[in-house]
């Protein structure tokens, strides 16, 4: 179980748990407000749990599959440089930490 630091749509701070080997989408969905929609539910198809990765955590990430950026590159607030799918990050020891922000809704 790791921690995730996340700013959610409101500007609300929330610090939550996640197992290692799940995604960040689950616990982003599940805040009282501000979350993420997460309307496909993880297949990588909707782009409703886009979030912010700072920088120096949105390295250790694996690289982004091709039909993941094409999504984020659809979304008005693309950051070529901080912009993931929350379901398409999976939690790992190395990710203790992370720092992430909810996209807002497009
Ligand atoms: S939940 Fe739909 S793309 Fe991530």
């Amino acid at each position: 179980m790791g921690k995730i630091h996340v700013t959610d749509r409101e500007g609300g701070q929330h610090e939550l748990e996640v197992e290692y080997g799940d995604s960040l989408m689950e616990p982003l969905r599940d805040l009282d407000s501000g979350g993420i929609e997460a309307l496909c539910g993880g297949m990588c198809s909707c782009a409703t749990c886009h979030v912010f990765v700072e920088p120096e955590w949105f390295a250790k990430l694996d690289e982004r599959q091709d039909d993941e950026l094409e999504l984020l590159e659809g979304t008005e607030c693309f950051d070529d440089n901080t912009s993931r799918l929350g379901c398409q990050i999976t939690m790992r020891e190395d990710l203790d930490g992370i720092v992430v922000k909810i996209a807002p809704e497009e």
